[in-house]
């Protein structure tokens, strides 16, 4: 069978390109530039490399970015009353909180104290409502990855089953609710597996588009899949190696052994997770032009 290798990397930057000439013709024609900001509380190393990377790329397409960085011990109120000075800057037009947040303070009080229209991470209810009844609105950075890359590469979803493995508010339940609008990437049947699904693997078998987000490094073996199925792996594991580092970036799929029986697969590193912050950025310049264009 012939595979091909679906390349995430290649298509941010062809997105990260699209946005940069973007944001060029509109400094042209315009007084202002689109402004992300972040907010990051604490000093968990995988959030500060993930701030930094999303500061990084939004510079490198002309987007204005401030990072707010808070001591873990930020008490609930003074966040939420920094949202709001953020939430009433005319200049900003998306804003994230990176998450985990330390205990003691709430998340769905932090989400829902973001402005809709500045929620370039699409967390809020708001957001996720309008996503689920077909409504305009931000869609989360990974889910909207996912529909790109399918686009992209001009893969068929009409009618197709697609198998989402999770069900998480972040990944697996959007992808879910998307893939089965009517609309394109979607119009698919599709069948959402979790912790308590019995006989997975059966289900996973019927699937022409397998999308994984469960958390568990390469799970998924080549006797699973159905012969030609699409296979998208949103998982991202470090796993011991036999290397220099020591170690080794894995996805939920094992890549090396289920990827002879696939006509699609995106591999880890290099597929779905370049894709999440270059859709961060398209969210954000959607926004920039909202607010411009009304
Ligand atoms: N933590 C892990 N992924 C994300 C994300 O996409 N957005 C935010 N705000 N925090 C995260």
């Amino acid at each position: 069978m012939t595979t091909k290798i679906i390349d995430g990397k290649l298509i941010a930057k062809k997105v990260k390109d699209e946005i940069k000439t973007e944001v060029a013709g509109l400094i042209d024609n315009n007084d202002s530039t689109p402004h992300l900001v972040a907010i990051i509380v604490g000093d968990d190393p995988a959030s500060q490399t993930y701030v930094a990377s999303k500061e990084k790329a939004a510079r490198s397409v002309g987007i204005t970015s401030s990072v707010y960085k808070f001591p873990t011990d930020i008490s609930e109120e003074e966040l939420l009353n920094t949202i709001d000075f953020i939430n009433n800057d005319d200049e900003i037009n998306g804003l994230i909180v990176q998450l985990p947040l330390p205990e003691h303070i709430s998340v769905s009080k932090v989400i829902e104290s973001i402005d809709p229209e500045k929620d370039v991470d699409g967390f809020h209810p708001i957001n996720v409502g309008k996503m689920v009844i077909g409504q305009p609105s931000f869609i989360s950075a990974t889910p909207a990855g996912v529909l790109e890359l399918l686009k992209r590469y001009k893969i068929e979803t009409e009618g197709k089953h697609c198998v989402v493995l999770g069900r998480s508010n972040i990944v697996g339940s959007p992808l879910s609710i998307l893939m089965s609008k009517k609309s394109y990437p979607g119009n698919s049947t599709v069948t959402v597996c979790h912790s308590k699904t019995k006989d997975l693997s059966s289900i996973i078998k019927q699937a022409d588009i397998l999308i994984c987000a469960i958390g568990s490094p390469q799970f998924v073996k080549a006797d699973m899949i159905k012969p030609g199925a699409v296979v998208i792996d949103v998982g991202i594991h470090r796993i011991p190696a036999d290397n220099e580092k020591g170690y080794k970036i894995v996805g939920d799929v094992d890549f090396e052994d289920v990827r002879r029986e696939t006509s699609y697969i995106t591999p880890v590193p290099g597929g779905v997770g370049p894709m999440t912050i270059a859709m961060l950025l398209s969210n954000t310049l959607l926004s920039f032009k909202k607010k411009h264009d009304s």
